[in-house]
């Protein structure tokens, strides 16, 4: 019975301190629905499971407002209704936002969940949950949210054949054989968690479409993609799909799939308009082109705006959206060829066309101009475009981050990206006002992620790297509460109130991500690698590579040399206050130093410590700390029940010994190429 585990954050766990049980039994004694519709529906589901399971009550849904001691749902349509129970004003929220009020009267307590549409009162509903799921009081509740992100998205990486591109948690939850599951349930408590924590977008393949995937957009799968789509819409979710740039060659027997070509432009309008008929609020297409092997408009020598403005125009109709990746870059690079930058690419390909694109196409640009190092320079695309609508793209999948063996909490990293300061509008101009679109004129932008969960049965592998997909979707909610807020959020819901787990966990969470860094590659430099899997070290895996991810580590020093007079120019990319803090030795603070420059074994940096010392010391402090880690949940034996305990315990063993290795084979790996000692003589081999 994997019950807990698989109930992640929506435990539901009984209520047994009594004088509280008495107070929410009081105030959800009635539901009262003034609205009607599938998402209301679900709101309704949601309420009437968890309260018989935290208070042992079953409180009957009606529709007027009659009943006292009750909780009422209702959209702006109903205002009416309302309006001389309450004081609201609708104005203060936006589309998706809503309101929490508790209202006390002698013999009557109301909670009242307004929403401006019905995707509102589901998250106001999520929100009244995770109160009560908290212990929080519902006395004078009185809560106004509105989502920062607009596109607030979750993009599968999953194949038809069942298999996950960079997946660590079992198989797909969606296909199976080269066709849809055949069980569906599954998707609805996904589509449950996501809406929770305010997801209302998914792609549902992966972006590297392969053979199969390509027919998805066809009359063979479009029913079975209608069915998935309508579990998502009862929770306020868009589906997307990804989608093959060569469709119109492969299904359509086109011989080109060129974006200016009159029959191929005709070829997707109609495509549109079938898939619309099947899926009528088809959120859009997920686009990677020209990027590892995918086709794309240079065969044709179209550039990217050509090629995005076709399919932009076919959905234009129906409101569809295009997201197109930034991903662009030479896979097939000559390691001789000190002259390309990888990281330079998405920039260099898509600043040019800033202003070109329709408005109904978004730029998904990854929040590293790399690929989802632990430590990586924020990319300079991101408020490079006033005139081009951007949104982000992270990874909650750990693929370069421990695979979920490791433990290892991306929401301070994200926060970190979100809050970096790109002087795109002066100073304060943070990725968080880009990618929310109050920057520029954006009519469309957010947050997408990779998602990080398959058919184990607690989702996620590591089940603390369920924090991960809660993390992202609350901070893409509101890219400004705090990391400590959302951990603590998360772990009540999921292991309930003791003191000591919120204490541990809490601490391991937030410390993981540097932990992890420590004992991996060290100050941005990234890589290092086994090819491929990704997981575990290898430092000159990739450094003889065509993939454009070197370190140049030599016998004097390493680092990959960014800057505008003697290297690859990549930090003029920047805003200009950006640009002279990272070009200079001086101001490039320590953690990229490498992602920037190319500096001496024996240079100093910032923390008073030489280069060499600095990847000896930490590399001994991450295991130290990986060990802490086990420590700390090793004292929690008994405040978890027992399943979850041994496998998170689990991992974090395994972590320990894996640490240990990427310690030793870093170390040693570059105490022989310098020859310098360790100034503390531990033991290197
Ligand atoms: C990474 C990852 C690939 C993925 C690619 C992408 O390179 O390793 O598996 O396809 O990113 O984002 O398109």
């Amino acid at each position: 019975d994997h019950k807990e585990s698989y109930a992640a954050w929506l435990q539901y766990k009984k209520i047994d301190d009594a004088a509280l049980l008495k107070e929410y039994q009081t105030w959800t004694e009635n539901i009262v629905s003034l609205s009607d519709s599938i998402v209301i529906e679900s709101a309704q589901n949601e309420l009437s499971k968890a309260l018989s399971s935290m208070l042992d009550i079953h409180p009957e849904v009606s529709s007027g407002l009659k009943p006292k001691n009750r909780i009422v749902l209702a959209t702006m349509k109903e205002f009416n209704l309302l309006d001389n129970e309450i004081d609201i004003d609708f104005k203060q929220i936006n589309e998706d936002g809503y309101m929490i009020k508790s209202v006390s009267t002698k013999g009557n307590k109301t909670i009242y969940l307004l929403g401006k549409r019905d995707a509102g009162v589901l998250y106001a509903t999520f929100h009244l949950l995770r109160l009560m799921q908290n212990r929080e009081s519902l006395k004078d509740v009185n809560i106004i949210e509105s989502p920062k992100n607009q596109l607030r998205m979750i993009n599968q990486w999953d194949n038809m054949d069942g298999s996950i591109e960079r997946g660590y948690a079992g198989k797909s939850i969606f296909y199976k054989d080269h066709s849809f599951s055949e069980d569906f349930n599954r998707i609805q408590d996904y589509a449950r968690l996501l809406s929770s924590v305010g997801i209302n977008a998914i792609a549902i393949n992966n972006v590297n479409v392969h053979e199969v995937e390509t027919h998805l957009i066809t009359a063979s799968f479009l029913p079975k993609a209608a069915e998935v789509a309508s579990i998502f819409r009862a929770y306020g979710i868009k589906t997307f799909l990804s989608i093959n740039y060569a469709s119109a060659i492969q299904l359509g027997d086109l011989e080109t799939a060129d974006p200016l070509d009159s029959k191929v432009k005709e070829w997707w309008k109609n495509k549109a308009k079938e898939i619309y008929r099947f899926i009528p609020d088809f959120g859009g297409f997920l686009v990677k082109a020209d990027s590892e092997h995918r086709p794309g408009p240079f065969t044709y020598n179209r550039n990217h705006a050509d090629g995005a403005n076709m399919l932009a125009e076919a959905l234009e109709p129906f409101n569809g959206l295009v997201i197109w990746r930034c991903f662009v870059y030479n896979c097939l690079q000559d390691w001789r060829d000190r002259s390309t930058d990888r990281a330079r690419a998405a920039y260099d390909h898509f600043k040019p066309l800033d202003g070109k694109f329709h408005e109904n196409v978004i730029l998904q640009i990854k929040n590293g101009p790399m690929d989802f190092q632990v430590r990586e320079a924020v990319s300079p695309l991101f408020g490079a475009m006033p005139q081009t609508n951007q949104m982000m793209e992270f990874q909650i999948t750990q693929e370069y981050t421990g695979q979920q063996k490791h433990l290892c909490y991306l929401v301070p990293q994200w926060k970190e990206v979100l809050d970096f300061d790109t002087f795109a509008n002066g100073e304060s101009s943070p990725v968080k006002h880009v990618v929310d679109g109050s920057m520029f004129p954006y009519r469309y932008s957010g947050i997408a992620a990779v998602s990080n969960i398959g058919n184990d049965y607690n989702w996620s592998g590591h089940t603390l790297a369920q924090a991960n997909l809660y993390g992202f979707g609350r901070l893409t909610w509101n890219p400004d509460l705090q990391a400590e807020t959302i951990t603590n959020e998360w772990i009540g819901q999921t292991f309930g109130q003791d003191e000591l787990v919120n204490e541990h966990v809490s601490h391991m969470l937030l410390k993981s991500w540097e932990i992890y860094e420590q004992y991996t590659s060290p100050l941005g430099v990234g890589w290092m690698v086994n090819p491929g899997r990704h997981y575990g070290p290898n430092v000159d895996g990739y450094e003889y590579s065509v993939w454009g991810t070197y370190h140049f580590a030599d016998r004097d020093g390493i680092g990959v040399d960014r800057t505008i007079k003697t290297g690859t120019g990549y930090t003029e990319q920047y805003f200009r206050e950006n640009t002279k803090m990272y070009d200079s030795l001086e101001t490039c603070p320590d953690e990229l130093l490498l992602f920037f420059h190319h500096v001496p074994y024996k240079h100093k940096l910032k923390s008073g410590v030489t280069v060499i010392q600095h990847i000896y010391n930490t590399h001994f402090e991450g295991v130290q700390e990986a060990e802490e880690l086990k420590e700390r949940w090793a004292a929690l034996k008994g405040r978890i029940n027992s399943e979850r305990y041994e496998d998170i315990l689990n991992r974090l063993e395994e972590q320990v010994e894996h640490s240990k290795e990427w310690r030793d084979t870093i170390n040693t790996y570059f105490y022989r190429k310098s020859g310098i000692a360790d100034e503390q003589k531990r033991k290197i081999y």
